[in-house]
């Protein structure tokens, strides 16, 4: 990810066309849905529990805070490196939650395993809040030497450097997308786990305060470490809005919408990403007016139909890209993600007109529930194989899946095999491999195909190869919602 690669790439253009296509004309959701939550396991930061089923990862990262004298242990590696970015962490920790809240029910047997998803996020991300309201713990590991590395996480050498935001060093961004992340996961708990629940709401409300009362981006203060990574592109204001929203929906105190109508923000984005939140949120929004029937939320649900008017293939306002083979292609790096947040919020859309028996239009075009559950559908199929290039973009699904994906634990032969330490260097011999690689990511989907639906499966090409926790985080509850839709 992120920093082009120079090496020229190898198109793939000699596999026949092969995807995962059952005898009922649809991938089989059911196991791509098991398979994405088994990629998080994959992601796995500290000591790995007694039920972990991706078996060629180990323990990790078990000093992780020890520099600040704080436990910060746990939590997901973001993709293809060793680094715990807390912002697209907490990103990903909401929109596992989301997915877990929109489609639970619908998922009975994946239901503890996303759960357990949610939970190893919001554990960190608790820990990351323990010395609030003086300071938020937002990283752990140098990104730039980690980069400079290819070793497993199992045994990587790099500084652990632990990163913070405070008042004087402010960060709203990373400090609300924390809340909502804590907000969203207290909803998912409150009739499993009441007191795990409370602390979670608890720790939520003082992030958010933290968020709205110390105002700034955090990439002022901290640039480089978390530049051109995961920089603040949007700024703050998304995530003070999204969090808002997510106590919102966690409490149903009304000083919560006041809050979101009184940041007055009216501009409007067609990509919903670890930066951007402001799709998300008027989604989320809008279902507090058309499902709880808020009538004070009512405006949220024209916003929301704008977002779905930019995205929808045949809208005549729409503003993003489609590939030949039917894509929604909005940018080059990690594409895969918008697919898979946008595809989401067709989803949740369509279940929120469904209950409310409503429809909307885009110039002339009727919206239905069922449209947009279509065009969800056909991106989630596309991702699984149903595309030009008979290619599944989910590694383990299928039967043709990138071989060579950016990731290192992945790309090097596990320690359960070879023991032995791999050095910073050293690794690098497996990065440069023509080989597969010897580790299956399961459910790890990528950053995808270029504008032309075409992919390099080649380890230098992080922007198509590199998976990550944020494009996978999503995809969780559309295809739960696509497995309960089409039961075999
Ligand atoms: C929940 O917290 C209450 C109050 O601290 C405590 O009495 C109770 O035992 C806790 N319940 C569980 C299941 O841990
Ligand atoms: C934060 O970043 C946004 C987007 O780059 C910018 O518009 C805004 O002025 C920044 N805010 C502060 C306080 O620096
Ligand atoms: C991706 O997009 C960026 C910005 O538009 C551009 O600079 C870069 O060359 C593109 N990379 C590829 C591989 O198309």
């Amino acid at each position: 990810m992120r920093k082009m690669g120079l090496e020229k790439t190898l198109v793939l253009g000699i596999f026949v066309a092969f995807a995962a296509v059952g005898v009922s004309g649809h991938p089989d959701y059911q196991d791509a849905l098991s398979k994405s939550l088994i990629f998080f396991e994959g992601q796995r930061s500290g000591k790995l529990p007694p039920g972990q089923n991706l078996k060629w990862r180990a323990d990790s990262g078990l000093t992780d805070g020890s520099t600040e004298n704080v436990d910060l242990t746990g939590g997901y590696y973001d993709a293809g490196d060793n680094v715990k970015f807390g912002f697209p962490m907490a990103f990903t920790t909401t929109m596992l939650a989301w997915s877990v809240l929109e489609f639970g029910r619908w998922m009975p047997k994946e239901l503890d395993h996303a759960r357990e998803a949610v939970r190893w996020g919001t554990d960190y991300l608790l820990k990351a809040c323990s010395a609030l309201p003086e300071a938020l713990y937002i990283q752990v590991g140098d990104p730039n030497t980690d980069h400079k590395c290819w070793q497993r996480a199992e045994d990587m050498s790099t500084p652990r450097s632990v990163y913070k935001v405070t008042p004087s060093n402010p960060g709203s961004d990373v400090a609300a997308e924390t809340a909502a992340a804590l907000a969203a996961a207290s909803l998912v708990f409150r009739r499993v786990d009441g007191n795990y629940s409370k602390k979670l709401l608890q720790t939520a409300e003082k992030a958010f305060t933290f968020a709205d009362n110390y105002r700034g981006n955090y990439s002022d203060s901290l640039s480089s470490v978390v530049c051109p990574f995961y920089c603040s592109y949007s700024g703050y204001q998304d995530e003070l809005l999204w969090a808002a929203a997510w106590l919102l929906m966690a409490t149903q105190n009304p000083s919560y919408l006041s809050y979101v109508q009184s940041l007055g923000i009216n501009s409007d984005s067609d990509m919903f990403s670890w930066d951007n939140k402001i799709p998300g949120a008027r989604v989320l929004l809008a279902r507090e007016y058309l499902v709880e029937k808020n009538e004070a939320a009512s405006s949220f649900k024209e916003q929301a139909e704008r977002f779905m008017c930019s995205v929808l293939p045949d809208s005549s306002s729409r503003s993003v890209g489609y590939t030949p083979g039917g894509l929604l292609y909005k940018l080059n790096g990690s594409n895969l993600q918008y697919v898979t947040s946008v595809s989401f919020l067709l989803s949740a859309y369509a279940k929120y007109l469904k209950i409310s028996k409503q429809t909307f239009s885009c110039g002339d075009m009727v919206v239905s529930p069922s449209i947009l559950r279509k065009v969800a559908q056909k991106q989630v199929d596309y991702i699984l194989g149903d595309n030009p290039r008979g290619l599944s973009y989910m590694v383990g699904f299928g039967n043709n899946f990138p071989q060579r994906i950016h990731h290192r634990g992945s790309s090097i032969p596990s320690i359960r095999s070879n023991s032995q330490n791999i050095g910073c260097d050293q690794g690098f011999q497996f990065y440069h491999a023509t080989d597969a690689n010897p580790n299956i990511l399961t459910g790890a989907v990528v950053g995808g195909p270029d504008r032309n639906d075409a992919f390099s499966d080649d380890r230098s090409s992080y922007a198509q190869s590199e998976p990550a926790t944020y494009i996978n985080a999503p995809l969780v509850g559309t295809l739960s919602y696509l497995a309960a839709c089409f039961k075999p």
